[in-house]
């Protein structure tokens, strides 16, 4: 199943491979597009992935994760990212971006969140977002939507997992407001209100979320399901699942530890899923689509590392894909 197509909305992937976000930290601090930005996705588009999702792009300036994340936060971005996704899709493969604003992780002078609670180590304690902080952040969320339209991306992944802003709102870890953002899905949805409304409806807006935080009082697969299921009708297409990240503690980790969590959130949700972790081979990928764990299997560092991945390991499954002509007088038989 791994190489059958996938249709959802107006995309048609060819493979059910997916290279997640992946920050490269290699922008300028005008968070503009580099030309190592531009190999990069290239690269992995003509290694035969079917979806590549951009690293986590910020939507304001206080919200990157460090002064060399990429951005979407003005116009000036378009041109750059413009080029990102043409190049992604020029060489067969669709083109998603993730929309992120760190919060308290925000290596940055004034780091924000939803509590004036720092998030350890070196990381700065965050003044408590006030409610107008809260709308410009919303709306800073629609303008990075509407760029990303924009752009010609045909997939938009909100960023809330890994402990990020729209996270810290949902995790009653990070969240001890005493207002009505006490309820931390009141801030997903209005994100989500605010994007769907520049969003098209025929393009793919996906999730991304922690499904768990292997810490007593954090969220897990039953409570982020809830949370999906009360904005999923605002038009949530797909929920990319991955875990941890909002608090410091040591993850278990092993091939595939967070196929399960994709799997239980598809079924609270009846949403289509992308799962990972740690998949490292193909094998296991085909794995976890077949045996319907998720219908997407991301692959992040294994494709940091080779890039061509898919095209290569594809004979292995006797699969005839289409090889990069340019390349075919190396082609392994
Ligand atoms: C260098 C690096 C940067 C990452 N940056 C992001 C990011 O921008 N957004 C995100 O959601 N996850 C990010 N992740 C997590 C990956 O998307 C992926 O979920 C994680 O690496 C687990 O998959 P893997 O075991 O196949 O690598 C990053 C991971 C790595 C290794």
């Amino acid at each position: 199943m791994l190489f059958q197509s996938f249709e959802l909305k107006n995309i048609h992937l060819k493979n059910r491979v997916v290279m997640p976000p992946m920050c490269m930290y290699s922008a300028k601090e005008d968070g503009k597009v580099t030309p190592f930005h531009i190999a990069h996705y290239q690269a992995r588009a003509i290694g035969g992935v079917g979806l590549i999702i951009q690293e986590s792009t910020s939507v304001l300036p206080d919200g990157r994760i460090t002064t060399h994340d990429l951005g979407i936060w003005d116009d000036a971005h378009i041109p750059g990212l413009k080029q990102v996704a043409s190049i992604i899709k020029e060489f067969g493969a669709v083109a998603g971006i993730q929309i992120n604003h760190a919060g308290r992780k925000a290596k940055v002078d004034h780091p924000v969140g939803p509590s004036a609670l720092g998030y350890g180590g070196d990381y700065k304690t965050p003044a408590e977002m006030t409610k107008k902080d809260i709308q410009d952040v919303v709306l800073a969320f629609q303008e990075a939507a509407r760029r990303a339209d924009q752009a010609g991306y045909d997939l938009l992944e909100i960023h809330g997992a890994h402990g990020y802003l729209i996270f810290q709102f949902l995790s009653p870890l990070s969240n001890k407001r005493t207002d009505e953002y006490k309820d931390g899905t009141r801030f997903l949805y209005e994100v989500v209100e605010a994007i769907t409304k520049v969003w098209p409806k025929e393009k793919v807006l996906a999730l991304r979320i922690s499904a768990h935080e292997y810490i007593e009082g954090g969220v897990t697969p039953e409570t982020i399901s809830e949370a999906i299921n009360r904005v999923k009708h605002l038009g949530l297409d797909l929920i990319d699942v991955s875990s941890g990240g909002n608090v410091l503690v040591k993850i278990p980790a092993y091939a595939g530890y967070q196929l399960e969590l994709a799997k239980k959130v598809k079924a609270l949700t009846g949403l289509p899923t992308i799962g990972g972790g740690l998949v490292t081979e193909l094998e296991l990928a085909e794995y976890a689509v077949s045996s319907k764990s998720c219908d997407l299997v991301y692959l992040g560092r294994v494709l940091l590392r080779d890039p061509y991945l898919v095209i290569n390991k594809a004979k292995d499954f006797n699969i005839d894909i289409t090889y990069p002509e340019q390349y075919i007088r190396g082609k392994k038989s």
